[in-house]
Parts: structure tokens; C-alpha cells; sequence
């Protein structure tokens, strides 16, 4: 069965073919990135109209890559939750009328569930179950992957996002948006050591997160450097800040994992390129026997090709929209 995705959800207009949610035949992705790097962030109004200009390119070249035109896909996925609601509704209108002009099946996909089904594409003997950590720019959660349309939330952060929070910090150490990866590189050479950063813990709540105190604890770190007229280190506090995150976010996970017995583990959302991350993660799994999956870099930003795999589940599953099917900001896993 050959999907035609389409995802708009935030800053990314994407659109890829996928074959039996395991095989990317195209993906294509316009990034907005350099026109919201201006502002600092994500401008919702901008994001919405960019995404009505790019979608028709977009998925015409998406159809052209794969070889196919529109007769020849067998349904159409769109991403509806979660997301910027102006962002969500240019894709879900979008697909509403390629499904209705194709006479199509129409496949709401969950954001978080397509990050998850990443891992499929680039793990070709991965099924459920398995536990999943994902930690994006919006959700920071231990997923139990129980079937490829069942999950139960075992943790979750309780204010900032994993990606949010590299985000501001990248900001205030003038790293510029987005935050993540910059951080990562300026982070490479640094002494992770030279700056000891709160590690917040969730009374009662072994499996939830809380970042915006460790987040606060570097911005008031520089902004009382900036006080004192004092120099910090940009590279040893941004490996400090990346290793105490990755730490913070592996704990939980490999607790979680030891507590529920999982032996196969995985990792979505766009903080799975984090090096730190890729890297903890891999020991901790290696020491526990654990089998670990890690999405290729190409896979752990926002994309296509992985509502195209978890949208083949879905259909599978008997999920198919009508088409008064709305776009919804917030909705669990
Ligand atoms: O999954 P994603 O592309 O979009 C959302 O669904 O939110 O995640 C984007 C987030 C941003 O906050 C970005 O800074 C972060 O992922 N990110 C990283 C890295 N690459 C992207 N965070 C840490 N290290 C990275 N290498
Ligand atoms: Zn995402």
C-alpha cells in the first residue's frame, strides 16, 4: 500500500510516499527555519502562510520522486494533532481535497505517533512492543509502544520540552535559533563537568520530567555573568547543560525500562540527534542487554515519511477520516 503524507504541524512543509509503512519511496521537506531564525522562534502566522504557498510544490514533488501521480497512491495521511492550529489546518485542508478529488481514503495521523513510527522506516524488524523515550520541541514523554496504534504514557514532562528548553538556553548563550543543534556542536569540545546544574526531580512521579528549573539555572548563570561583567564558557556550559539534560532524560527512561521489564528500547522527536543522548543511551542499553533503536538523523526532525508509516498502521487499524476531519492543537498520544 503506497501512502502519500502530508505533515504541516509546525516550521517543516512536507509531503513523502511511503510503501507498507516501511519503505520511503520519496520525502520531501521545505524548512522554514531562516525566516523564523529572525524572530528568535516559531511565528505561527508566518508558518501558516508559508505552508499554503509550499504544499502543492512540495507534493508534487514528492509524487514526481516516487515516480507516481496521484491515481497511482492507494490513501492519503495527513498529520491533524498535535500542533500549531493555523500550521495543522493549511495540511489537513490540503489533504481533505487531494482525498476527495482522488477518492482516497483520508488517515489522521498523530504527530508524536508518526516520530515514534520514524523508527520503522530505519528498522526494518522493529515492531511493538517496545518503549519509546520521545523528546521534541513540544512533548517529552516515555511512551509504552504496546501496539503500532496502542500507547500508554508512563512519563511526561511537567513544564518545559526537552527541545523547548535547548531552545531558550541556546537563545541566551546568543547561540540563535533553533537551539538544539547548535547547542549540540557548541557543546563538542566542552568540559561537561566545569558547571554543576540542578537535576529537578517530580515528587511521587518516578517517570515525569521538569526542565524549567535547569533551564532557569543556566539563563540565571549568564545573565549574572553578564552582571559581573564575567566571561562564561560557551562550549563547557553548553556540555554541562546537554550532559545533565541527557542524564535527566536517560534516568527516567532507563527506570522506567528496568521497572516495566522492556528489553527493546527506542528513542524519536528531534532531541534524538542530540549526541549526548545517542550516546548515553547506547550504554545504558548495552550494560542492560537491551536492544536500542535510534532513527537516523535524516529522521529525527520533522518529516513526511514518518506519518506515511504510522498513517499504513492506522489504516490498518481501521482509522480512516471523514472528511469534516478539524486539526486539533493538543491531544495525548
Ligand atoms: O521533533 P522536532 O523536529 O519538532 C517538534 O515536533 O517539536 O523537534 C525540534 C526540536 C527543537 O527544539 C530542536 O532544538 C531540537 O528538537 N533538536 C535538538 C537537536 N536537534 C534538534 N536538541 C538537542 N540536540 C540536537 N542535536
Ligand atoms: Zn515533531
Amino acid at each position: 500500500m503506497r501512502i502519500l503524507a502530508i505533515e504541516t504541524s509546525c516550521d517543516e512543509t512536507a509531503a513523502a510516499v511511503v510503501e507498507d509503512g516501511r519503505r520511503v519511496l520519496s520525502s520531501v521537506i521545505y524548512s522554514q527555519i531562516e525566516e523564523h531564525r529572525q524572530y528568535g522562534g516559531v511565528v505561527p502566522e508566518i508558518a501558516s502562510r508559508r505552508h499554503t504557498e509550499q504544499i502543492i510544490p512540495v507534493t508534487v514533488a514528492a509524487l514526481e520522486q516516487a515516480g507516481l501521480a496521484l491515481p497511482e497512491v492507494d490513501a492519503v495521511a495527513v498529520t491533524y494533532a498535535p500542533g500549531l492550529i493555523g500550521a495543522l489546518l493549511v495540511g489537513v485542508g490540503f489533504a481533505k481535497g487531494l482525498a476527495l478529488s482522488a477518492r482516497k481514503p483520508l488517515i489522521p495521523v498523530h504527530h508524536i505517533r508518526g516520530h515514534v513510527a520514524a523508527n520503522y522506516l530505519a528498522h526494518q524488524l522493529l515492531e511493538p512492543p517496545f518503549l519509546c523515550l520521545v523528546a521534541s520541541g513540544g512533548h517529552s514523554h516515555i511512551v509504552e509502544v504496546c501496539g503500532y496504534t496502542d500507547f500508554h504514557t508512563i512519563g511526561k514532562t511537567r513544564d518545559d520540552a526537552a527541545g523547548e528548553a535547548f531552545d531558550k538556553v541556546a537563545r541566551v548563550l546568543g547561540l540563535g535559533y533553533p537551539g538544539g543543534v547548535a547547542m549540540d556542536m557548541a557543546g563538542q569540545g566542552g568540559d561537561a563537568s566545569r558547571y554543576p546544574l540542578p537535576r529537578p526531580k517530580v515528587t511521587g512521579s518516578p517517570y515525569d520530567f521538569s526542565f524549567s528549573g535547569l533551564k532557569t539555572a543556566v539563563i540565571n548563570l549568564a545573565h549574572n555573568a553578564l552582571q559581573k561583567g564575567e566571561t562564561l564558557s560557551v562550549p563547557d556550559l553548553a556540555a554541562s547543560f546537554g550532559q545533565t539534560m541527557a542524564e535527566l532524560l536517560c534516568q527516567r527512561f532507563f527506570d522506567a525500562a528496568d521497572h516495566l521489564g522492556h528489553k527493546t528500547l527506542a528513542c524519536a522527536g528531534g532531541v534524538a540527534a542530540n549526541s549526548r543522548l545517542r550516546a548515553l543511551l547506547e550504554t545504558g542499553a548495552g550494560e542492560r542487554g537491551c536492544a536500542l533503536y535510534l532513527p537516523p538523523l535524516s529522521l529525527c526532525g520533522d518529516n513526511a515519511a514518518m506519518i506515511g508509516a504510522q498513517g499504513y498502521y492506522e489504516y490498518r487499524a481501521g482509522s480512516v477520516a471523514d472528511l469534516d476531519l478539524n486539526a486539533v492543537a493538543s491531544k495525548p498520544i
